[in-house]
């Protein structure tokens, strides 16, 4: 069993819960995930670790509701305890010095950038992150990512906060006064890794992207995580979930991931009416 140490609310719908996972904590590396069951009875669904504290025996991690598993765990408390942490999962990020580095974050993908902005400025590259969510309130960890960056810029779609527009606004604008990049690093939506990718292709910078497919095992045996990474198959699991995001087909991962919309709407909705509590993006003022 794994104790929830601490909880805190980020943002709408958005959670860091630390666990107390000593075994995990210990072999953790940047990049790399857990697989997550909060009831006995409940599925599996995969999480970033954030960061780990090691002398304490804890992971961090960092998550936005969105349907039935991930509000059932904004419900918990700190001091409740979830039978199943299973990791580290995953392929490391490849953590080398290659000279000047971009990190675009985009809304929760800010949460797995944060490790390996950290790996990357530890080694001794120049560190740009440039961070994005559709509004301020959805900005996760500015100031970590501060310590762990050389530069940072800030954008939102409606201007609350940082600069107003996309990240991709800002690659254009900082490779257009001359600054020069030997490789990018996009985590975030599908769709935002998909246009930072079409523009990197044509800027030239080499770009690592991190998948987020539906998983359930976490160990390559179910194929539920296939990608398609050039025209070869890969199962995000055990391959990734790190991948050249060039040969990355965007819209294959995004047709897949609305698979099982019609039954992700229906087990929300009988949650909503067994549990009496909503996502915060569905009431009034809500974010989303
Ligand atoms: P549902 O209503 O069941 O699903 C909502 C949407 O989430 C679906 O349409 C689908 O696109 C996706 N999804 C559903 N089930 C899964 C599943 N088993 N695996 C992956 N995606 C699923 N989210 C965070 O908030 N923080 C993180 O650090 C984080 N890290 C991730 C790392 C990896 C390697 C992957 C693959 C996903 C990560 N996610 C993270 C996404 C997270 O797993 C999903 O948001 C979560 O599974 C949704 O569960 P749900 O039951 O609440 O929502
Ligand atoms: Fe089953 Fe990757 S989650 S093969
Ligand atoms: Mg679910």
């Amino acid at each position: 069993m794994y104790q929830i140490l601490h909880k805190e609310k980020l943002g709408p719908d958005i959670y860091m819960y630390r666990f107390r996972a000593p075994d995990v904590a210990r072999n953790r590396k940047p990049g790399q995930f857990v697989i997550v069951r909060i009831a006995e009875n409940g599925e599996r669904i995969p999480i970033t670790i954030t960061d780990v504290d090691t002398d304490e025996g804890s992971i961090t991690l960092i998550v936005q509701a969105v349907g039935k598993t991930t509000l059932q765990m904004a419900q918990m408390k700190e001091g409740d305890f979830i039978p199943t942490i299973t990791g580290p999962l995953g392929e490391p990020t490849r953590i080398e010095k290659v000279g000047r580095v971009l990190c675009v974050g985009g809304g929760i993908g800010i949460a797995p950038l944060f490790p390996v902005a950290e790996g990357m400025k530890d080694i001794g590259n120049h560190v740009t992150s440039i961070l994005g969510a559709r509004s301020s309130n959805l900005l996760i960890l500015i100031e970590r990512m501060r310590e762990v960056s050389h530069e940072l810029i800030v954008t939102t779609d409606d201007g609350t906060e940082g600069e107003k527009g996309l990240v991709t606004d800002v690659i254009r604008e900082l490779v257009g006064k001359g600054k020069v990049y030997d490789l990018c690093i996009a985590m975030g939506p599908p769709i935002m890794m998909k246009f930072v990718c079409v523009l990197t292709k044509e800027l030239n910078i080499p770009t690592i992207v991190s998948l987020n497919p539906i998983m359930v095992d976490g160990t390559g045996m179910c194929g539920c995580c296939r990608v398609t990474v050039g025209d070869e198959i890969k199962f995000a699991c055990v391959d990734g979930p790190e991948f050249d995001g060039h040969k990355v087909d965007f819209d294959e991962l995004m047709a897949r991931l609305a698979i099982y919309k019609a039954e992700e709407k229906e087990a929300l909705e009988y949650y909503y009416s067994k549990a009496g509590c909503r996502l915060d993006s569905t009431l009034e003022g809500g974010s989303r």
